[in-house]
């Protein structure tokens, strides 16, 4: 068992390997992915950027180990992906129990994480300070904001230790400045962890800011359009003084350019 303050676990790296993904029979079947390949290494901050319905999610579900590819080999620290253990995932939607506390819905995570029961409290707050809601424990869901909200859920997806962190478009449904704040937050939470980190956007401004890595993928079937490393800094950087740095201005440009070409 790690140490509570280390989230790190396994290798986390992630490879995929000719991995098409189809939906459908006869007719009706759609080609949603590939083929794709890519190797991701562990700790990496990999962001998927790409138009809607290219197949991002598609991507991101068979990571996660919700689906088996078509065809092809997704593997997580070496082995094909097993769900709620290979990954924490993060969706759009915050999906938590609304009519549990903060802490309640926590606490759940943790004991589906196999976390014993007299190491949940302490856990659970970790948690909750890390994500900024250390206060809030005590609430109901439905008594919090959208924002407060889908900190919980980056929490929870925290609480089961796996090498791997996964977001699809996490603060889509939330305001402009709320969800800056979030972007800096998963930015930090992510180095911190030390965890392999794949989000995904169709946003060019949120995949310049938070990736160490930026994956462009083309209109469906999604194929890698463009593979980009980053050198911004992760650590140890005003927020403000980043987007507001030439590097990440050029950077959001180029990301912005390709995803437009891409989805051509
Ligand atoms: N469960 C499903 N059944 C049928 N088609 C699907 C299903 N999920 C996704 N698709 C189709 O696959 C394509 C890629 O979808 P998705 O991965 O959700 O794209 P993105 O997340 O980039 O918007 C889209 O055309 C979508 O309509
Ligand atoms: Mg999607």
């Amino acid at each position: 068992m790690p140490s509570p303050n280390s989230d790190t676990t396994g290798d986390g790296g992630i490879h995929i390997r000719n991995v098409s993904h189809r939906y459908g029979k006869g007719d009706n079947e759609v080609t949603a992915l590939g083929p794709v390949n890519l190797d991701v290494d562990p700790g990496a901050f990999l962001v998927l950027v790409g138009a809607s319905g290219c197949g991002k999610s598609t991507l991101l579900r068979l990571i996660a180990g919700f689906e088996a590819p078509s065809e092809g080999q997704v593997q997580v620290s070496g082995s094909a992906p097993s769900p709620g253990v290979s990954a924490g995932v993060v969706f759009q939607q915050p999906r938590l129990f609304p009519w549990r506390t903060v802490g309640g819905n926590i606490d759940l995570a943790l004991k589906y994480a196999k976390v014993p029961r007299e190491r949940r409290a302490q856990r659970r707050d970790e948690l909750l300070d890390r994500v900024g809601l250390e206060s809030t424990a005590d609430r109901k869901i439905w008594e919090i904001s959208g924002g407060q909200q889908q900190r919980v859920a980056i929490a929870r997806a925290l609480a089961a230790e796996t090498p791997t962190f996964l977001l699809d478009e996490p603060f889509a449904a939330l305001d402009a400045l709320t969800r800056e704040r979030l972007q800096e937050d998963v930015r930090q939470v992510s180095a911190e962890s030390g965890r392999t980190t794949v989000f995904v956007t169709h946003s060019a401004d949120e995949a310049a800011f938070l990736g160490s890595r930026i994956v462009v993928l083309t209109r469906r079937p999604g194929q890698v359009a463009l593979d980009l490393p980053v050198n911004l800094p992760r650590t140890g950087v005003d927020p403000d003084d980043l987007r507001q740095s030439a590097e990440y201005t050029e950077l959001r440009a180029e990301v912005g350019r390709a995803v437009k070409a891409a989805a051509a």
